[in-house]
C-alpha cells in the first residue's frame, strides 16, 4: 500500500512564505494500490551508473576548504530500524559562505575552490555512510522577505527497492534559525522535526580536529524522515 502522507510528519502541501511548496507535493490524494514489482524491485547496478566518490569534501593542507571541519555519520535504516547496507547516498551542501557549487546559485557569496560540494557514498554493512566535510553556512533565500535557511545538508537515498527512495535535509542542533525555517517547520509534528536534526557526538568517533554529527535516515514507515526538497 502507498503510505498516506501524514501532514504532521511530512511537509504540508502549502506553506505561507514558501511559494514552491505547492509545486513540490501532490495536490490530489494518493491512490492506494497493492505493492507489486514496480515498488518491490529496485534500481539495478546502481553503483555502475552512479559511481561513488571520495568521502571527503573538505580537502587537506593547502587545499583545505574554508570552514569548521565536521564529520557526518549518517545511518540508513528501514522502518524496523534494520540497517540498509548498499544504499546509495548522495550528499550536498553549500560552502562556509553559503554558496552552492551549482550554476543556479546566483548569490554573490564567494565560491571556495577547495570545497567539493557533493559526494556519493555507498552504505556499509551497518547502513552507515561517513563524510568528512566543513559545516555549511546559513544563506538568504532569494526573492523572499528575509527568509534565511539554517545550515543544513541535503541527502538523497537510493535503497534496494524503489520504496526506499528518500530526499531530505539534515539540520544542526541548537541553531536559532531552525525555529524559523519554512521548510523544516512545514513539518508540524515536533517529534518528526526533531528527527531531522543531527546529534553532536563525541569527537572520538571521527577524524582529528572535526566535530562529529550523527544522523539517522529512516527511509520509510511511520518514523520515516520527512521528505524535503
Ligand atoms: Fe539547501
Amino acid at each position: 500500500m502507498v503510505e498516506p502522507r501524514d501532514p504532521r510528519t511530512q511537509s504540508e502541501g502549502v506553506v505561507a512564505g514558501y511559494a514552491h511548496t505547492a509545486r513540490r507535493w501532490p495536490s490530489q490524494p494518493l491512490v492506494v494500490r497493492p505493492h507489486d514489482t514496480g515498488e518491490l524491485s529496485g534500481p539495478a547496478k546502481l553503483e555502475r551508473r552512479l559511481p561513488p566518490s571520495k568521502a571527503d569534501l573538505a580537502g587537506r593542507g593547502a587545499n583545505r576548504a574554508l570552514g569548521q571541519l565536521i564529520h557526518l555519520r549518517a545511518r540508513v535504516v528501514d522502518e524496523d530500524g534494520a540497517p540498509v547496507p548498499g544504499a546509495l547516498v548522495e550528499i550536498w551542501h553549500c560552502n562556509s559562505a553559503g554558496k552552492y557549487l551549482h550554476p543556479n546559485d546566483a548569490s554573490d557569496s564567494p565560491p571556495d575552490p577547495n570545497f567539493h560540494g557533493n559526494a556519493r557514498l555507498i552504505a556499509g554493512d551497518g547502513g552507515l555512510v561517513e563524510l568528512r566535510t566543513i559545516k555549511p553556512a546559513a544563506y538568504a533565500v532569494p526573492d523572499t522577505d528575509g527568509w534565511w535557511r539554517p545550515p543544513h545538508v541535503h541527502f538523497s537515498v537510493w535503497g534496494r527497492v524503489w520504496l526506499s527512495r528518500l530526499v531530505t535535509q539534515m539540520f544542526f542542533p541548537g541553531d536559532p534559525l531552525n525555529d524559523h525555517d519554512a521548510i523544516l517547520n512545514a513539518v508540524r509534528d515536533p517529534e518528526a522535526r526533531a528527527r531531522c536534526i543531527a546529534r553532536l557526538a563525541p569527537t572520538t568517533r571521527g577524524p582529528a580536529n572535526a566535530l562529529v554529527y550523527e544522523y539517522q535516515l529512516v527511509v520509510r514507515g511511520r518514523k520515516a524522515a520527512p521528505r524535503m526538497p
